[in-house]
């Protein structure tokens, strides 16, 4: 499965719904919403209220990325506002695995985000329990930042432990992903991209392409 992921982030923050209805109107399937806390990365974004008006509208897939130092704290909110998978980070301090059983009992799918300088090898004990991993490809906090090349070799021994292991998470990249970089990253076994500003400011056909780049269905 091939699928490029609109992160609403780009959109207009005062009409995020129009955004939302954009991506759909476009032929998308999932929608990545950022949550920040402006603690575990400089920033804040939306909560999980936004998410519940955004679910009333919407049979997206809502890929849901909390970019928090405590998730375990506000999983129950964005548990019930309707997401369809969410990814905790790895990074900060708190119980990784009881936070991901949380999740797969309320019926969610599971994700584990890691920084672009986040070693992989602290995945390994939870590839069991993960149906996504996502790899940032810059510092998470804001969008419109460039990719970070040397994320491409960590996908690529990500995809190694995955073959390896038979396990069968999604593998997903997230930040300064554009047109330009879905080969590189196909070739390193990347299933997901999550696109911000190369996806909001690109024009409808620009779009379709994009999509069909990513062999979106496939
Ligand atoms: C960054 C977020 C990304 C961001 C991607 O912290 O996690 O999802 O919205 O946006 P672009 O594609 O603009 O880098
Ligand atoms: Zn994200």
């Amino acid at each position: 499965m091939k699928i490029l992921a609109p992160s609403l982030l780009a959109g207009n923050h005062a009409y995020l719904g129009e955004a939302l209805k954009e991506a759909q109107e476009d032929g998308r399937k999932w929608i990545h919403l950022d949550i920040m806390d402006g603690h575990f990365v400089p920033n804040l974004s939306f909560g999980p209220q936004t998410v519940v008006d955004l679910r009333k509208n919407s049979d997206l897939f809502f890929d849901v990325h909390l970019m928090l130092e405590q998730p375990d704290k506000y999983l129950d909110a964005f548990l019930r506002a309707g997401s369809d998978l969410i990814s905790i980070h790895l990074e900060p301090t708190y119980d990784q695995e009881a936070a991901l059983k949380k999740i797969k009992n309320a019926g969610v799918q599971t994700g584990m985000a890691l920084n672009p300088d986040t070693p992989i090898e602290g995945l390994i004990p939870f590839i069991d329990q993960l149906d996504l991993v996502l790899l940032m490809t810059v510092h998470p906090g804001f969008g419109g930042q460039k990719f970070i090349e040397s994320v491409l070799e960590k996908a690529k021994q990500v995809s190694e432990i995955r073959r390896d292991s038979k396990a069968e998470f999604l593998l997903e990249v997230d930040g300064g992903v554009g047109p330009e970089h879905i080969e590189p990253c196909m070739d390193a076994g990347v299933d997901v991209f999550v696109a911000g500003t190369s996806y909001f400011q690109a024009n409808s056909l620009e779009r379709q392409k994009f999509a069909e780049e990513v062999g979106e269905g496939c």
